[in-house]
């Protein structure tokens, strides 16, 4: 069996393991030791739970469990679905020492995580990440929550697991557009805080899109440990956290204006980088060459690197203007001082960003 990594997030007496390895749902004693009571409710949803609720199920001898399955899909992360998890915590009388294991992808951790947070004012958690995206970024650091029908992740809570359990193996049945959707997290890394590793994603984006499964273990390492050090440093972003944000504006812009699940996640955030690529440029952060490198690793990792025609500039204006790094009127922007530097800055005026995401379009 190959080597399991553990990471910390070090939150004081909230920090918590993060473990990434192969096939660690395969190994009870990882799970069953973060389980603090008699009682636990898996949430997955329609796809997942074919491939590893039994798996899950499997390790959790002498806890009463019981599972809710969750339609798939960006478009069901809303208040209606997360009341269904409520529903089930009731019906099967989970009591406030019950702990939500979240099986699955982004939508599922983020909604199971919300409803940890609310259900008789917090319970336990723990994420079981299985998409790369998930295993990179939205298990780590408790950010929970659901999507308004006029702004994305609009309604949510602040609420850390008890412990992120990545099996790398899972992997292995996602398919090809969400793998690149998960990469574009991982580039994000590399573009705000680490232009080594931005340069190492470059010269290994063959073997991370072939699931070589010690690429995909150094880059989930590097990126964990990157999101593990903001957070410990900003849980709840009150400065540097916003970094993670970079391409996000534009991205959220992207996923609430075309409807959600049109564009993945990732997919928006790679356009939204290569946008906040173009803005850093036109402010004169950047040259070509820096925005040439961010759009060519886009397109290596097989993601969309422009905005999309059926959104127009006006309605990018009015969806990022509803953003969370809006603060008493003024948008905050995700920008880039250089590949592996970014800063978070409100020194642009209305008619530049206007006229970036006009440079943005692909005709
Ligand atoms: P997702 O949860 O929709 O999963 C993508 C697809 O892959 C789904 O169809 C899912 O059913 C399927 N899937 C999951 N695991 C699989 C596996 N092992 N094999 C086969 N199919 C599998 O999308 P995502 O990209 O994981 O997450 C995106 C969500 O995460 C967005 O809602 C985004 O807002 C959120 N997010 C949250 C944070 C945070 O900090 N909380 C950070 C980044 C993104
Ligand atoms: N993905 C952004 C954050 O966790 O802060």
């Amino acid at each position: 069996m190959s080597e399991t990594t553990t990471l910390t997030v070090d939150l004081g007496d909230r920090s918590y393991p993060i473990y990434i390895g192969q096939n660690l749902l395969n190994q009870a004693d990882i799970l069953k030791r973060h389980i603090p009571g008699k009682n636990a409710l898996i949430v997955s949803n329609e796809t997942v739970a074919p491939l590893y609720l039994n798996k899950v199920e499997s390790l959790l001898s002498g806890i009463r469990f019981e599972s809710v399955i969750l339609p798939d899909g960006e478009q069901y992360k809303n208040l209606d679905v997360l009341n269904t998890i409520f529903d089930a915590l009731l019906t099967h009388r989970m009591d406030r020492n019950t702990t939500i294991i979240a099986l699955g992808g982004g939508v599922v951790g983020d909604m199971a995580g919300f409803a940890a947070a609310c259900y008789q004012r917090g319970v336990h958690l723990i994420q079981i990440p299985t998409t790369l995206l998930s295993q990179v970024d939205s298990s780590v650091g408790g950010k929970t929550g659901v999507n308004h029908p006029l702004g994305k992740n609009m309604i949510g809570a602040f609420y850390q697991p008890l412990a992120v359990i990545a099996d790398t193996s899972t992997l292995n049945t996602l398919d090809d557009r969400q793998l690149s959707a998960g990469l574009a997290e991982v580039i994000k890394y590399g573009l705000i805080k680490d232009a080594d590793f931005f340069d190492w994603i470059d010269r290994n984006m063959d073997a991370l899109l072939q699931r070589d499964p010690e690429a995909l273990a150094y880059a989930i390492k590097v990126s964990c440990q990157t999101k593990a050090n903001v957070v410990a440093a900003d849980e709840r972003e009150s400065g540097q956290r916003a970094l993670l944000n970079l391409g996000h504006t534009f991205g959220h812009a992207i996923e609430t204006g075309m409807g959600y699940g049109e564009w993945l996640h990732g997919e928006a955030v790679g356009a939204g980088m290569c946008m906040a690529a173009k803005m850093s440029q036109l402010l004169g952060w950047i040259d070509q060459t820096q925005v040439d490198k961010t759009i060519t690793i886009m397109q290596h990792a097989k993601l969309p690197t422009t905005a999309p025609d059926a959104i127009t500039e006006q309605q990018f204006l009015d969806l990022m203007s509803v953003d969370k790094k809006v603060l008493d009127g003024v948008l905050r922007l995700v920008l880039l001082k250089r590949i592996g530097d970014a800063v978070v800055t409100k020194d642009y005026t209305r008619e530049q960003l206007a006229a970036s995401i006009r440079n943005s379009y692909s005709t």
